[in-house]
């Protein structure tokens, strides 16, 4: 088996933690069990670019459970848990290639790795693996049956491919899901963003003024956190819907322009380039914090500071202090990359118990469906999703209430009324 990761002799720390995530996530554990005894995947390949996490790592469990043959590689140059890439390869034999920190040309060589084994299902965190097939290794494209892919970045690429029509194969919008998006997006950023800036800081939230750019689902949740440990929180957005929903949630909303006059810390969360650039740096308060919990490291222009800047030192770890000309310092956090992964663990088991719930179940009903598929971006099949919300209710010990023979006629009957 190949695989390149930092070292194999961390997997005694990766197998306690991954059985630890193992026992939040009950919904893929299920899941797992059944692909144990069913072997849905039986002969087919999956290359999986992922964060890898101990999260991911009982992900992997579970597709091989199912009788796929996997190869998983890094979704992001800094998010990769060592310790869980060894454990992956020592204990659960999965050919793994990443290492945290990796350069660029060893992110893309891993992602080449991946794609060698010639494989029937993509699994994407951001597309890069369907973006590599479909420029640098087209002639695999025929033995692609589909994809699956997690981020929101990510589908929004795939969507343009789909609307430009150079899409090659069906893609599964695992982030669409309503229990991806609504969760995962919302509770699992939220809370893993600010413990991102803490682990890297270790700063006092209480009563800082804390900037949020983008109001979305990921936006949301790391403003709602903020808010709960004592920030002042203010709200940037450019779709007035979003803005006037944050408006309504109690947020003060203002430009960019205006909140890095007095913003403390910064965290962008757009999926969109150069939101935090040279004019706000220009006018931020000397210490200001800045960092990004979006997909990609554009959010935040980082070639433009470093312009700005006469020196750059490293602060503590995830931290970069950049010494501008006029005497301000600005310190920016791990690299302007996803810090909830670069600095913190990502998002809790729990909550990724359900996105990975419907990876697992995607690239089943892909391997299944694929033929009735064409080359389009689909959403979840809402049997699936429902599904994985009525277990995850049960796993919680929550029960609902169900419609009576009476509220059912109710509800679908257009003739009632008073
Ligand atoms: N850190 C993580 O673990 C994690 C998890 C899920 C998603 N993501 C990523 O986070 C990003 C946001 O995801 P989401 O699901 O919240 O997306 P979303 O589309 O729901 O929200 C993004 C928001 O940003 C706003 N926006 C766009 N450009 C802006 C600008 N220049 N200034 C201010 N606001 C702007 C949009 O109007 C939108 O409301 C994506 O890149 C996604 O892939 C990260």
């Amino acid at each position: 088996m190949q695989f390149d990761i930092k070292d194999k002799s961390l997997a005694r720390s990766g197998i306690a933690r991954i059985e630890w995530a193992d026992r939040f996530m009950p919904v893929l554990r299920s899941i797992r069990e059944r692909f144990g005894r069913e072997k849905p995947l039986k002969g087919i390949r999956v290359a999986a670019c992922l964060h890898v996490t101990t999260e991911t790592a009982n992900l992997m469990r579970t597709l091989k459970a199912g009788g796929a043959e996997i190869r998983v590689c890094a979704s992001n140059p800094l998010s990769t848990q060592d310790d869980s890439a060894a454990s992956l390869v020592k204990d659960f034999g999965i050919a793994t290639f990443a290492i945290k920190g990796e350069d660029k040309k060893t992110y893309y060589a891993h992602i080449n790795a991946a794609l060698d084994m010639n494989p029937h299902i993509t699994m994407d965190d951001g597309a890069d693996l369907v973006s590599t097939l479909h420029t640098s290794r087209r002639s695999q494209l025929e033995n692609v049956l589909g994809g699956t892919e997690e981020t929101t970045t990510g589908v929004i690429r795939l969507k343009s491919m789909e609307m430009d029509g150079v899409l090659e194969y069906p893609i599964i919008a695992v982030n669409n899901a309503n229990t991806k998006h609504l969760f995962d997006n919302r509770y699992g950023t939220g809370q893993s963003s600010i413990d991102g800036i803490l682990r890297a800081t270790n700063i006092l939230i209480a009563g800082t003024t804390f900037v949020v750019c983008g109001y979305g689902m990921c936006g949301r949740g790391t403003a709602a956190r903020a808010r709960g440990a004592g920030a002042n929180v203010v709200i940037c957005e450019v779709d007035p819907l979003r803005a006037l929903e944050a408006v309504m949630d109690g947020y003060r909303v203002m430009p960019v322009q205006e909140a890095a006059r007095i913003g403390d810390v910064f965290v962008t969360v757009t999926g969109d380039t150069h939101v935090l650039r040279a004019e706000h740096f220009k006018v931020m308060k000397g210490g200001a914090i800045v960092c990004n919990s979006g997909h990609f490291n554009v959010e935040i222009d980082i070639p433009a500071l470093r312009k700005m800047s006469k020196k750059v030192k490293k602060a503590r770890e995830f931290v970069e202090c950049f010494q501008l000309r006029d005497g301000r310092e600005i310190n920016l956090l791990a690299d302007g990359r996803l810090v909830n992964l670069a600095a913190a663990e990502g998002h809790p088991a729990s909550v990724m118990d359900m996105s990975f719930a419907n990876q697992a179940l995607c690239a089943e009903h892909m391997a299944k469906n694929h033929k009735k598929l064409e080359k389009k971006v689909y959403d979840v099949p809402e049997k699936i999703d429902r599904w994985i919300a009525k277990l995850k209710l049960d796993t919680m010990g929550v029960k609902i209430d169900r419609l009576t023979k009476e509220q059912e006629r109710y509800l679908s009957s257009w003739s009632l009324g008073t």
